[in-house]
């Protein structure tokens, strides 16, 4: 089973990730995590990764799928979570293919809806704890701004798909996480 994990920056797709890979067993695949690995090197397109995401700005749809094509084609996993990955309208369209070379697809879009100022919050407590440069005011108006553009789209193309569910992220962790285990557990036994 493949699943998305959509929503605003904080809304807690990481977070829920990592729960449903402990109980569903499947792999987590946070594309913010990968680029942040790899700025983390010396190296040319290192400082052309830390370059755009400090600053809240995507990187190229090329290079995102070519990091994301090599994580999965190395793989023997029974099915992803896809976190930060479709980012836009255009990353979809690819994900899919790649996914349909391998004989599957995006099973179901999982939306964490949680308000601007709920994430704001959370980025801002995370930052004095966490490091991350992109948690500051400044970077964060930026990267909701851009979240409005370039990723909500993505909540009407899953829509059009029969593939979204939406999920009340405004709870505590165990919470959310219950709603999606639900909609996941439903799937897998849809599936038998
Ligand atoms: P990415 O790492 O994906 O960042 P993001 O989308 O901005 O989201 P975050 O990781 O900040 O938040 P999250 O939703 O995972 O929430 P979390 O669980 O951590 O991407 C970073 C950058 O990389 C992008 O801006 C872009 O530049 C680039 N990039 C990535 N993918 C790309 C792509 N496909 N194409 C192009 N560029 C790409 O939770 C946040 C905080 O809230 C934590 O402190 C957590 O403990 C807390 N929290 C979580 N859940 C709850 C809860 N229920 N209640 C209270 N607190 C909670
Ligand atoms: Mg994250």
């Amino acid at each position: 089973m493949n699943i998305v994990i959509l929503g605003r920056p904080g809304a807690g797709k990481g977070t829920q990730s990592k729960l449903i890979e402990q109980r569903f067993g499947l792999s987590h695949l946070s594309t913010g995590d990968l680029l942040r690995s790899a700025k983390d090197q010396d190296t040319p397109l290192a400082r052309k990764i830390s370059a755009r995401i400090d600053r809240g700005n995507f990187v190229s749809d090329e290079l995102i799928m070519s990091l994301v094509e090599a994580e999965i084609r190395q793989g023997q996993q029974v099915g992803y979570i896809f976190d930060g990955i479709p980012r836009n309208v255009s990353q979809a369209k690819l994900l899919a293919h790649l996914l349909g070379e391998l004989s599957c697809q995006v099973d179901v879009a999982i939306e964490l809806c949680v308000d601007d100022k709920t994430v704001r919050q959370r980025l801002l407590d995370r930052a004095k704890l966490e490091h991350r440069k992109d948690d500051n005011d400044e970077t964060i108006t930026h990267r909701l701004a851009v979240y409005q553009v370039e990723t909500a789209p993505l909540i009407q193309h899953f829509q059009e798909a029969g593939v979204l569910s939406q999920i009340d992220g405004d709870g505590t962790p165990e919470r959310v996480f219950a709603a999606i285990e639900k909609v996941v557990s439903q799937l897998e036994s849809d599936d038998d």
